[in-house]
């Protein structure tokens, strides 16, 4: 349990002791999950310091992630570029902003909402290959890897769609159903990808093998080879969800991005015969607990809180809306559309 003060303080955290104002009543029980009202009330009354429970509640000193995602988006730009003219990637360039976004993944505590708040920075192509490093980091820290393996993994995320380069910015940008044949074209990112990384000595099988198969699924209905059965390959695994993840999430030419809740579901519903399970589970179920405490618009146009999440049902929790609680998991005709951050 810490001190913290609440300026440093991020919602999402649970409150580690009861919470009494200066006339010594109780403000907020201990377990709390702290919102950002919670926060804003903190304030007008003058708390300075709370108990929390997290020891990782607030991002340590350092670069500021925003800076180091605009750094990142910076290289994956120029890379993709040079890739483009037929230069050199450089394994420098490569290596170091891997290891700026792995340190963001180990410092940050609130990965999730800072990567929402940065989408729409730049082209597609290049926040999605930062968001996916990003994400697969984080899913390799919760699989405990050792660095060798999260960077590995933040250099598979970062490079997986650079075959996209090859695509024609009229198909690649489309803001329509594409063709068959167009669709055609786009599958080639795959196989172009893996033939450009596998060049390099310096860039790992896994790594080259994560940017041919991340659109292949365990029933064969994937491309470009539509093998079946699961990948045994860890990076190819961990990109293919944070792509579905990321992809879902984001504002893309043919479709508005939708919610995280909305992403969890697709996953859990992949993770039978498409996506690997273990590893979809483990990415459902974090995102589902990372927004307990957070508002949340839901379909029917109330505004709620998630205050609870069913380990069986995790994409379909309980939202609170004024006095109403609405169980998502029984009540199948809601669902949340919106995160509020
Ligand atoms: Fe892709």
């Amino acid at each position: 349990m810490l001190k913290i003060k609440v300026n440093s303080l991020k919602p999402g955290v649970t409150l580690g002791k009861d919470l009494f104002s200066y006339d010594s009543t109780l403000l907020l029980p201990k377990g709390t999950i702290i919102t950002k009202e919670h926060l804003d009330s903190f304030r007008v009354r003058n708390i300075d310091d709370v108990f929390i429970m997290e020891s990782k509640a607030i991002v340590k000193s350092g670069k500021p992630f925003e800076d180091v995602y605009s750094d990142s988006l910076d290289v994956v730009r120029s890379f993709m570029v040079e890739a483009k003219l037929g230069k050199t990637l450089d394994f420098n360039e490569i290596s170091d902003i891997t290891g700026l976004l792995l340190e963001q993944v180990f410092e940050a505590n609130d990965l999730f909402r800072q990567m929402r708040l940065m989408k729409e920075k730049d082209d597609y192509l290049f926040t999605h290959s930062v968001n996916v490093a990003l994400l697969c980091i984080l899913m390799g820290r919760w699989l405990k890897c050792d660095r060798e393996t999260l960077k590995e993994l933040g250099q598979a995320g970062l490079l997986h769609d650079i075959g996209k380069i090859f695509i024609e910015d009229n198909i690649l940008n489309k803001p329509d159903k594409l063709t068959d044949i167009e669709f055609e074209e786009v599958k080639k990112h795959t196989l172009q990808g893996y033939n450009l990384l596998s060049q390099y000595e310096w860039i790992s099988t896994s790594v080259a093998n994560a940017a041919l198969m991340h659109h292949e699924r365990a029933d064969g209905s994937g491309y470009p080879m539509g093998t079946k059965g699961y990948s045994k390959n860890l990076c190819v695994s961990v990109v293919a969800v944070a792509d579905v993840y990321d992809a879902v999430t984001s504002d893309r030419t043919y479709s508005s991005k939708r919610s995280p809740y909305t992403a969890a579901e697709i996953l859990w519903q992949e993770s039978f015969g498409k996506l690997n399970p273990k590893i979809s589970k483990l990415f459902y179920d974090k995102i589902a607990n990372f927004y307990i405490g957070n508002e949340v618009i839901l379909s029917n146009d109330e505004k709620g809180i998630v205050i609870y999440v069913d380990p069986s049902q995790p994409t379909r929790p309980i939202v609170m809306v004024g006095e109403k609680f609405y169980n998502l998991a029984t009540d199948r005709s809601i669902t949340i559309i919106e995160v509020i951050d």
